[in-house]
């Protein structure tokens, strides 16, 4: 098990990995990056992961991306920089990503949570893309996803200034859902993952993705998914089971069918 990135489960469906590189605030260089990479194919692959936890440490989530290892390449390191693809990789990951935030989420940090599905900070979480203060820029989605989260002019602030925000303000700009104390969080995190364990593997998918497209297609398009990821599940044995497990009284037995 690589020691840089701690694997653990899955427990009632929930895969916890968690950044470890305490000495480096778990900046993110190329070895964590692949390892996070390789466990989501693992995950992936697995029917028994219905849903992943990513947290940090409490001081850090994570400080950013390596700046040692980024200082060490030119334009052509950059270029054919191979943590774009562990990047990709976490972005099309199909199930559920929780993000368990304390302390610094900055630059990479800061993008590796806005790849999950769900964002909860410790009120120690601060959010950030601070790449101006090193005359660079985020480059894994900090002025994409960023805006979508937050809207424009915050965004803007945040990457131009460099200055972080902390979790009541990542709240009330929707960049978090829930804000905890800080030694709650994995735990919260965790809580809601199970919740998610516990629903229809193909319609969890489904949603994941369906909600996703809102920030990639307009509205007409965007319905018209979310009408044929409906349909689609019209055909699944855990749609049947549920709607029958409703009117009899009982807990649906959902099988990923
Ligand atoms: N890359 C590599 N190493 C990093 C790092 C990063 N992004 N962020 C922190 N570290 C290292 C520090 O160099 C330091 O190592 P050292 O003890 O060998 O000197 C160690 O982590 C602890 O960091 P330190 O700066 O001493 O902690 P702090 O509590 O005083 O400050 C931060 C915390 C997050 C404010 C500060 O570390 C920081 O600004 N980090 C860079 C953030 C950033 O610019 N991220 C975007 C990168 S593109």
């Amino acid at each position: 098990m690589p020691n840089n990135l701690l694997v653990e489960g899955p427990e009632e469906g929930v895969l916890v990995l968690t950044l470890n590189r305490p000495d480096a605030l778990n900046a993110l260089n190329t070895e964590m990056l692949g390892n996070l990479s390789t466990a989501l194919d693992n995950a992936e692959a697995d029917p028994k992961v219905r849903s992943v936890v990513i947290a940090g440490s409490r001081k850090a989530f994570a400080a950013g991306a390596d700046i040692n290892e980024m200082a060490a390449r030119n334009l052509v390191g950059i270029f054919e920089d191979p943590r774009i693809a562990h990047w990709e990789r976490i972005g099309r990951f199909t199930k559920p990503i929780i993000a368990a935030v304390n302390g610094f989420a900055l630059g990479g940090g800061c993008e590796l949570a806005m790849h999950a599905d769900i964002l909860i900070a410790g009120e120690n979480a601060r959010f950030g893309q601070p790449e101006i203060n090193l005359g660079i820029m985020p480059g894994a989605g900090g002025t994409q996803r960023l805006v979508r989260k937050v809207g424009e002019s915050l965004a803007m602030q945040m990457a131009l200034t460099g200055e972080s925000i902390d979790a009541k303000r990542a709240l009330q700009a929707g960049l978090v859902s829930e804000v905890c104390q800080p030694e709650l969080t994995v735990e919260k995190a965790i809580g809601i993952a199970r919740t998610v364990a516990r629903k229809a593997p193909i319609a969890v998918r489904l949603t994941k993705e369906s909600v996703r497209k809102a920030n990639d297609m307009n509205l007409a398009e965007g319905l018209r998914f979310e009408r044929h990821a409906f349909t689609v599940l019209a055909g699944t044995a855990d749609r049947q089971e549920g709607l029958d497990a409703f009117r009899e009284k009982r807990k649906p037995q959902f099988k990923g069918q």
